[in-house]
């Protein structure tokens, strides 16, 4: 399946550097994915990664010369040898080593300069990620342990390896992640460099909330939750720490969210309310049940009779709450709600933003094609507390979680940092 381009990753140059492992060859599908997220993608192969897999692969993907020896004089389409890695590395948004062999990260973490990959390390100015792949009692060795760390106290970001079996048939920690998790720690590094909400901390609630009335069956909406993980992935592009407060659904956590695991509207409510103190900003695109039932029974409910009524009672409105404690509190600066609709969009969405005390209610009529529940397309209208009504056209949920959280940082951009961060409250 193709990629959509990804705002972070359009037009950064990247360096990718392969060294030779059994692993090599999830490279080429990383190098891939970010080519058609819009990377420029420059690889350099050392001389064991051929062993494992070609050049013409990642001349493919990359439709870029690939680099694989400091000795080599051909210079057909590539920057001149002699000065690739001062060439590669001047132009280089970020510098991703994957994966990355124990003796190449003893040789990155000693500064040595005898192949490509090393000269270029030691020549960039930008951030490096190294992915370590090898053998688990590799990865465990002091020395390999000393050698990371080393690089960690440097300002290298070390992606940890995956637990699972080897190709030596063993099993422990030492495998590379699959591409996705890969793609989200690149995204993240450029965000921390380039976003606008870099140490600020954003809540984002998601999904739909089930309300519980007996031990085995529960009353929820058609929320899929991707407006919401869009809208946290979208603040991780932006360099935010950001805790995702979420329903079960099914979809991938974006990594490096923190994700807290929630039910019913109340347990939402009491997280939302525990990370307030730390919070920047709190996105509510979670639809969560006004009405829950009023006893849940204790054991399965039979069906003795012919008949089953349900009593409902009102939940807590979250948005509200935070929105009436923030006059006092001032946190979070920034609150956005959603206004999911069915008639009287534009009407019954003012009159959120006004009583709920919001920055920006994002306003959808679910009913309309391409947008709402399930769907994976939006269709919004932006409206903020200070007049402005923006409506968007009918777009991705990344493209709608990007124009949120743009707003989200314009708005935080006038507001001090707090000293407190999320882990530092947890303890
Ligand atoms: N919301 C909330 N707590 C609730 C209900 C809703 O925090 N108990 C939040 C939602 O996350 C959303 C916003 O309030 O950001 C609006 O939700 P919506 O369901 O559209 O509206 P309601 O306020 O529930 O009003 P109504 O159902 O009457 O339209």
């Amino acid at each position: 399946m193709a990629v959509e381009r990804v705002t972070i990753l359009d037009s950064k140059r990247i360096i990718l550097g392969v060294t030779g492992s059994i692993a090599s060859y999830k490279s080429a599908d990383l190098a891939s994915k970010l080519v058609q997220a819009g990377a420029t993608v420059d690889v350099i192969l050392t001389e064991a990664a051929q062993q494992f897999i070609t050049p013409l692969t990642f001349q493919a993907v990359t439709g870029q010369p690939v680099y694989t020896s400091m000795w080599h004089t051909d210079t057909s389409g590539g920057l001149p040898t002699h000065i690739a890695h001062v060439g590669l590395a001047e132009g280089a948004d970020l510098f991703v080593i994957a994966p990355a062999t124990a003796h190449h990260i003893a040789k990155l973490a000693n500064g040595f300069a005898d192949d490509l990959i090393c000269l270029t390390a030691l020549s960039c100015r930008c951030t490096i990620i190294v992915a370590p792949a090898m053998d688990g009692s590799m990865y465990e060795h002091p020395a390999t342990v000393e050698n990371l760390k080393k690089l960690q106290e440097r300002g290298v970001i070390v992606i940890e390896p995956e637990e699972g079996r080897f190709a030596s048939g063993l099993i422990g920690r030492g495998r590379l992640p699959e591409t996705p998790t890969l793609m989200g720690q690149i995204r993240h590094a450029l965000g921390r460099e380039w976003g606008g909400l870099i140490d600020r901390h954003v809540v984002v609630t998601a999904g739909g909330t089930r309300e519980a009335i007996d031990p085995v069956r529960y009353v929820t909406n058609h929320s899929s939750g991707k407006q919401g993980y869009a809208v946290a992935q979208a603040a991780l592009d932006a360099g935010a720490n950001v805790t995702l407060i979420s329903t079960p659904t099914g979809l991938p956590t974006p990594v490096n969210a923190s994700l807290i695991l929630v039910e019913s509207a109340e347990e939402m409510q009491q997280a939302v309310l525990d990370l307030l103190p730390t919070a920047d900003a709190l996105i509510m695109a979670a639809a969560v049940a006004d009405f829950r039932p009023a006893e849940v029974a204790a054991q399965k409910i039979k069906k003795t009779e012919d008949e089953l009524v349900l009593r409902m009672t009102r939940t807590e409105d979250i948005l509200l709450t935070v929105g009436q404690q923030r006059k006092q509190t001032g946190r979070p600066s920034v609150l956005v709600g959603f206004a999911a609709e069915t008639q009287d969009l534009i009407k019954n969405a003012k009159s959120k933003l006004k009583r709920k005390n919001a920055d920006y209610i994002i306003a959808n009529d679910v009913t309309a094609p391409g947008a709402g529940f399930q769907s994976e397309t939006n269709v919004v209208t932006i409206l903020g507390s200070d007049g402005s009504s923006i409506s968007l056209p009918q777009q991705t949920k990344a493209a709608v979680a990007e124009a949120i959280i743009q707003r989200v940082a314009a708005r935080l951009q006038t507001v001090p940092h707090h000293t407190t961060i999320p882990d530092e409250v947890d303890e």
